[in-house]
């Protein structure tokens, strides 16, 4: 029997009245796995294998819980794989946001439910991490996270391609018109070469690398590529980390603190990170009992600029930071900007981390703090009469000239009226106009699809126009560019002045000075409200989605649960 009442297989016993014909009955049934006695003597560490034949992106897991496995068991320690929940992108309806609660809640739970000292978290796709991260800092058991790593790049006749920026490009020219049948059809091929998470800074790399940079993952792990011998080595590092995290109760509310969230919102603007970046890391830290400060991360990204050429932003994939020395090149860069004093997965702080890193080369990558790619943070924070809770823009990733612009506005009401109009030859269009998607936001659609990225009209296109400034409650994947405004809050389904936006209307963005402006007077505006009906979902009234739709926040705070964020006592930025 292990001799600590609270560690081991003696944690969380199974209610039957009987403590102790508890444990006799869970060591009797977990013998029927072929453990010994000294083997079930030991700390144990519980890794969540998130493996699914639906996930390319995970589909390396097996490999690295193998790799986990070996690192807990050379530290002396018993690992436990167990599976929770696997979230893939393109395969999750409605949406992949729709179902990342509930990962985060069979995360939490599992953790809670079964007996473990520490836990290793495997994820990777986008929503993948963020669950795991909210589901630990809930539960609070000594847990690390260890991601799946980027896909390696593929190759189209002779130029290097990589998801998912390219697979965007690559659609934009074929509904241009610029290449054929033929050619769509042979990339789609090469986008995906293996496994792995999009290779560009979209929201799996920006979530491991804000991770790494949070202190909840080992030094140098959100890089290395998914197929890569690093990324195996760092599996086993993760492993012997979660020994030692358990040895010393380090728990997650130890290394989430309000400076770390800080820390991570500063790579998240200098990596020119995916706008869902700034959802996810408000889930987690209302998770940590830390409320996000919009205007303070906007007020952040005045002084923290853009240093790492990736794609969507600029030029290159994680396959090349990696190279480049990852992480830990753009930390010694941030220097000045971070709290080096936070504790991070290793015991120790972030900035003896940053000292232990193999020292600098020359690289192209990431630039010198003095030699930015862009000037200000990636994204920027708008305020309005249009989104009175804030809206985000990615504004390394817009278009110069429309940075400041006023249009018409061309409405659509939800996705579908989009999916129906946008490319009729009819519809009143021009490249000056503002595109405009209502319900398409948290309740709205729902699940917050990815939406945000809205066609540019095929005969606007087909004039070779590449960009028009759009505004909608949904969000974006991060690998997409484009002077596009998302998350408007309050959303339209909740009545939010998005909804009475009425085509021809006028509307002014200026990104400099953070403002979104409907020109329209309150008291129209008032009159429109008078009119709104929130739109109704069908299934709406039962199981999961009932749940979703009764309690999910907004953007501004995550899109969590109301019912799973605690007491709010700090805001971050403000540490
Ligand atoms: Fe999984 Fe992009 S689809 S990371």
């Amino acid at each position: 029997m292990a001799k600590d009442k609270d560690r081991g297989l003696n944690k969380g016993l199974t209610s039957y009245g009987d403590s102790a014909f508890s444990l006799f009955l869970r060591k009797a049934f977990i013998k029927g796995m072929g453990y010994s006695d000294d083997a079930l003597d030991r700390p144990i560490v519980g890794i969540v294998d998130t493996f699914s034949a639906y996930n390319a992106c995970h589909a390396n897991v097996p490999d690295l819980v193998e790799a986990v496995k070996r690192g807990v068991m050379l530290a002396g320690a018993l690992p436990v794989p167990f599976p929770t929940i696997s979230i893939h992108e393109s395969f999750a309806y409605p949406t992949s946001m729709f179902t990342r609660n509930l990962m985060s809640m069979d995360t939490e739970e599992m953790i809670r439910a079964q007996p473990m000292d520490a836990v290793v978290l495997i994820g990777g796709c986008d929503k993948t991490v963020p669950a795991q991260l909210m589901g630990a800092a809930s539960a609070n058991v000594p847990a690390i996270q260890l991601v799946t790593g980027p896909m390696m790049t593929g190759s189209h006749r002779g130029e290097r391609v990589g998801a998912c920026t390219d697979c965007r490009r690559f659609w934009g020219r074929y509904r241009a018109g610029e290449i054929d049948d033929q050619e769509i059809a042979d990339v789609n091929n090469q986008l995906v070469p293996g496994a792995g998470t999009c290779g560009v800074m979209g929201t799996a790399s920006t979530m491991a690398l804000v991770t790494e940079a949070l202190g909840m993952m080992a030094p140098g792990g959100a890089t290395p590529p998914a197929v890569s011998a690093d990324r195996r080595r760092i599996a086993e590092t993760t492993g012997a980390l979660a020994v030692n995290m358990a040895a010393q109760d380090l728990t997650p509310d130890k290394i989430m603190t309000q400076k770390a969230f800080e820390n991570a919102l500063t790579v998240l603007l200098a990596t020119g990170g995916s706008t869902n970046g700034i959802v996810h890391l408000a889930a987690i830290a209302g998770r940590a009992g830390f409320e996000l400060d919009l205007d303070a991360f906007d007020k952040l990204g005045r002084d923290v600029p853009v240093l790492v050429d990736l794609k969507p932003s600029g030029q290159n994939y994680m396959e090349d930071l990696h190279r480049a020395g990852g992480l830990p090149t753009i930390l010694r860069e941030l220097k000045d900007h971070l709290h080096l004093d936070c504790l991070t997965v290793t015991g120790r702080t972030l900035g003896e981390n940053i000292e232990a890193a193999p020292g600098g080369w020359e690289q192209s990558i990431v630039s010198p703090i003095g030699k930015p790619l862009f000037p200000e943070g990636g994204m920027a924070v708008l305020r309005g009469n249009l989104a009175p809770g804030g809206a985000i823009v990615k504004q390394s990733a817009a278009s110069p000239h429309l940075m400041t612009h006023r249009g018409r506005a061309i409405v659509f009401s939800s996705i579908a009226d989009m999916g129906a109009r946008v490319d009729d030859p009819d519809l009143d269009v021009t490249e000056d106009d503002i595109l405009v998607l209502q319900n398409a936001g948290p309740k709205g659609a729902p699940g917050m699809p990815e939406a945000g990225y809205m066609p540019i009209p095929k005969k606007i296109a087909a004039k070779g126009i590449k960009d028009m400034v759009r505004i909608s409650d949904a969000r974006m994947s991060g690998t997409a560019s484009g002077t596009i405004v998302l998350h408007v809050t309050p959303e339209s389904a909740e009545g939010g002045p998005l909804a009475l936006v009425r085509t021809g209307d006028m509307i002014s963005l200026d990104v400099p000075n953070r403002s979104l402006t409907l020109e329209v007077s309150d008291a129209e505006l008032a009159e429109r409200k008078k009119a709104f009906t929130p739109p109704v979902h069908e299934g709406s009234d039962r199981g999961y989605k009932k749940l979703y739709m009764d309690t999910v926040t907004q953007a501004d705070t995550g899109c969590d649960f109301d019912f799973l964020i605690p007491e709010k006592p700090a805001r971050v930025p403000g540490a």
